[in-house]
């Protein structure tokens, strides 16, 4: 049930846009086979006509057709390559897109449970095996089915009793590949899942490389690891053997059809009731319906193999965003008036409550700290202001107007959260800072970077400005990071700025001037400060002390 409904899904994603070069496709496809279908007759007509009537000319004509046909077909075909491959590649991209943009509107809960190396494991691996399924597979069924027909129109008007051992020989083959294609669909399936985990495997060590080395648990990874790649290679080996002895299977019961043909037909010939161009066009035929019949049988296979893709990429999309994203809402203005407000908010992860009948005011131009004990839920205000998570009980609201009433991205682009961890792209530091923004001008930058001071740093680096840092380049102390990390908040220029835990690796004096220098940015923004060293606190206006009850 669910397949063809998948099935359909992603044929509407494969024609969406594509219904003209689709079109141009199919026509293409069906004139080289209709094209093909003429040979058989030419041969008969050379054999019987031309060569045993010795009429040179006609000889001359059928073999110059003949060839024509030939190279248009193999023309069209290169046309066909060109249209299907420039179709494949719109189809890949647009669901890739599809797939990362759904991500990126999933909630935190799904953020926190994640198996990267799954999806890791579906955007690369299943994205490009159902690369390859799409309207050429499907025209080609298609076209398959017209040619196998007309091959038996042919046929039945030729030789029937001859016609009657191919049928039976056929229906062999078709057996047995049905009873294939189960086989290597469910064993498909159990490849796909072994790779996912072994990409969770590899992920989780390239990221954590420096850990596991510390922690000396590499060991435990490598045997973690080659357990997973042995399953995974002998099961692929096994797939490997069952699709080759079913091609096996398929071609020898297929060259027994082409000696039954010419063993009973060159019979028929030898007491008069066939002749050779009869045979050799039946013969022709014959491959034409053979041909189409196996093509759809392993068409299947490969719709079996895709399958199993599409419903791993589909079960992604299908993951529900429960974080609504409510495009129509009210925009927040660069310029807001009014205050954040929780009103008897509660909230939990799971079972356990993390916060109850929490009520707070954050106003605006003024810096409000949130204390209380590791875990008491600080950085969970955070989120839920955010929106990662929606709250269960209660209400927070920006200029009196709950926050889920607001158009999602217009709230989050005025929230800037600042954490411990900073997340560098392998970018320029400039791109790093301005988050690809072409609009910011250079010199507010270099301003904002000399305040948080980090400017004389990024000055000195090799390319200053323009240094690659992030996975690969220039690497930064913790308090170089956090430096990097209040520039960016700063640059942003969001209405709301929340530092969670923002100054902790750096040292107290350097947070004093620091703080004094960016005072008159943070002039007319709401400001929350999380911190566990009194220090960072002491200027705030306001202080809120959150009471971990249980
Ligand atoms: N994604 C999550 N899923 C489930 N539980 C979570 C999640 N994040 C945090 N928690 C739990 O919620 C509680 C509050 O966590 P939170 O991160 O808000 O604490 P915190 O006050 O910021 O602590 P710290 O000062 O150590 O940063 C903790 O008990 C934590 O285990
Ligand atoms: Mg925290």
């Amino acid at each position: 049930m669910s397949n063809s409904k998948n099935i359909k899904r992603f044929l509407k994603v494969v024609f969406e846009k594509n219904k003209v070069i689709a079109s141009i496709a199919f026509i293409i496809m069906l004139i080289t086979s209709v094209l093909d279908l003429f040979i058989p007759q030419i041969t008969r007509l050379i054999l019987d006509d031309a060569i045993n009537n010795s009429k040179t000319n006609l000889l001359i004509k059928l073999v110059l057709l003949y060839t024509a046909i030939r190279i248009s077909s193999s023309l069209l075909s290169v046309i066909l390559e060109y249209i299907y491959s420039k179709m494949k590649k719109r189809v890949y991209i647009k669901l890739k897109i599809k797939l990362l943009k759904h991500l990126s509107k999933l909630s935190g809960d799904y953020y926190t449970n994640i198996k990267t190396g799954n999806i890791l494991s579906i955007i690369e691996n299943d994205m490009f095996i159902v690369e390859n399924f799409g309207a050429e597979i499907l025209f080609s069924l298609i076209i398959n089915a017209i040619t196998a027909f007309i091959a038996l129109f042919f046929l039945l008007k030729m030789e029937f009793d001859l016609l009657l051992i191919v049928i039976i020989l056929q229906l062999l083959i078709t057996l047995s590949q049905s009873k294939f294609t189960k086989i290597i669909s469910s064993k498909t399936e159990e490849i796909r899942k072994s790779d996912g985990n072994l990409s969770n495997i590899i992920q989780e060590f390239v990221s954590n490389i420096m850990n596991i080395v510390i922690s000396k648990s590499s060991f435990n990874f490598f045997k973690r690891y080659i357990k997973q790649e042995k399953s995974l290679v002998s099961k692929c080996i096994k797939l490997d053997m069952i699709i080759s002895s079913n091609i096996s299977i398929a071609r020898i019961l297929n060259s027994l059809i082409t000696i039954c043909i010419y063993g009973y037909g060159g019979l028929k010939i030898i007491k008069g009731k066939m002749s050779i161009g009869e045979l050799i066009a039946f013969q022709q035929y014959t491959e034409m319906l053979i041909g189409p019949c196996i093509s759809i049988i392993r068409s299947n296979t490969r719709i079996q193999q895709s399958l199993v893709s599409i419903n791993r990429i589909f079960s992604v999309l299908d993951e529900p965003i429960i974080i609504n994203q409510n495009n129509k809402g009210h925009r927040l203005s660069d310029t807001f008036n009014g205050d954040i407000v929780f009103d008897k908010v509660a909230f939990s992860y799971d079972k356990d409550k993390t916060l109850d009948n929490i009520n707070m005011i954050f106003e605006k131009g003024k810096m409000t700290a949130l204390v209380g004990t590791s875990g008491c839920g600080k950085s969970t205000i955070v989120n839920l202001l955010f929106r990662l998570w929606d709250i269960n009980k209660g209400k927070i609201m920006i200029d009196n107007i709950d926050i889920k009433d607001y158009n999602l991205k217009s709230l989050r682009k005025n929230i800037s959260i600042v954490t411990q961890d900073l997340l560098l792209f392998d970018d320029s530091i400039l791109n790093n800072l301005t988050l690809g923004n072409k609009n910011i001008r250079k010199q507010y930058v270099e301003n904002i970077c000399n305040r948080v001071e980090i400017y004389k740093f990024i000055s000195e680096l090799p390319n200053g400005f323009d240094t690659i840092i992030g996975e690969k380049g220039v690497k930064l102390s913790g308090g170089q990071k956090q430096r990097v990390a209040i520039a960016r908040a700063l640059i942003s220029n969001s209405s709301i700025i929340i530092f969670d835990e923002a100054t902790s690796a750096l040292d107290n004096i350097s947070q004093k001037r620091i703080l004094e220098n960016i005072n008159d940015l943070l002039k007319n923004k709401t400001i929350i400060v999380i911190a566990h060293r009194l220090s960072t606190i002491k200027n705030a206006d306001k202080i809120y002390v959150i009471d971990k009850e249980k």
